[in-house]
């Protein structure tokens, strides 16, 4: 079957878009199979939704694989999510690599377990000098917790409270040097922040498709950007209309 063409001009590509992937447990549910299931088809869109967002020309993708709060689901799922990253993490790196994908990871570091920790670094090292996608994985991410991190290092820093500026605060985060989003989608229908990118999607614009994760393949995606690029962008201006 032909594909269809992503029909929107280049200006109103998002540079960059970030994804809530929810619904991984539900989408096995409906089936009738163990939540892990969701979760390893998850990574095979999250394959297919890297690719399309090369071909449509998106520089920026954040998405969040692991949030701060997830350490309280039930120890198997946690084992099995700790086993698909560890499979992602080595079995998916080469495909990356070929596509031109950097790789970044934000989120705090220690409760990440050491065996991880080392896969994680060593997709960052090695793909370093790629500049197609920037990937950043949000794992062991919170972004409360990424901003008591910035507050304390900018403490420490010694810096004098009236040179705190925004620019400041934004260069302390974990994802300092990547612009803000332009698009946030969350799947499954869910319309909550759960503690992401709070203060890098002040502007951010937000979608809520209904499709659980593993469904939300190429053509959803498609929708969504269509949904952005008519969308009138204000930064809380008057329309530029
Ligand atoms: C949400 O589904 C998804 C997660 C908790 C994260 C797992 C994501 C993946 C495995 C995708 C691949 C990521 C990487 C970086 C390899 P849920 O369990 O919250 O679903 P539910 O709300 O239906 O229960």
């Amino acid at each position: 079957m032909a594909q269809t063409k992503l029909n929107i001009e280049p200006s109103r590509i998002p540079r960059h878009v970030a994804i809530i992937m929810d619904g991984n447990g539900r989408w096995a549910k409906k089936r009738g199979l163990p939540r892990l299931a969701g979760h390893r088809q998850g990574v095979e869109n999250l394959r297919q939704i890297i690719k399309a967002c090369v071909e449509f020309g998106i520089q920026y993708l954040t998405v969040y694989a692991f949030s701060t709060e997830n350490w309280g689901r039930p120890e198997d799922e946690l084992r099995g999510l700790k086993q698909i990253f560890n499979d992602a993490f080595s079995n998916e790196l080469e495909e990356l690599i070929k596509n031109g994908v950097r790789i970044l990871h934000i989120g705090q570091r220690d409760e990440i377990s050491p065996d991880l920790l080392q896969k994680i670094d060593r997709a960052v090292e090695i793909s370093k000098t790629n500049d197609k996608l920037i990937l950043t994985v949000a794992l062991n991410y919170g972004s409360r917790n990424e901003i008591m991190h910035a507050v304390r290092k900018i403490v420490a820093s010694g810096i004098p409270p009236e040179e705190v500026t925004e620019q400041v605060i934004s260069d302390s985060l974990f994802t300092a040097g990547t612009p803000d989003p332009d698009l946030v989608i969350r799947t499954s229908g869910e319309q909550r922040l759960s503690n992401f990118l709070l203060w890098q999607s002040a502007y951010s614009e937000w979608v809520f498709p209904e499709a659980y994760w593993p469904d939300y393949n190429r053509e959803e995606l498609i929708k969504s950007l269509e949904e952005y690029a008519k969308r009138d962008r204000r930064f809380g201006k008057l329309s530029s209309k």
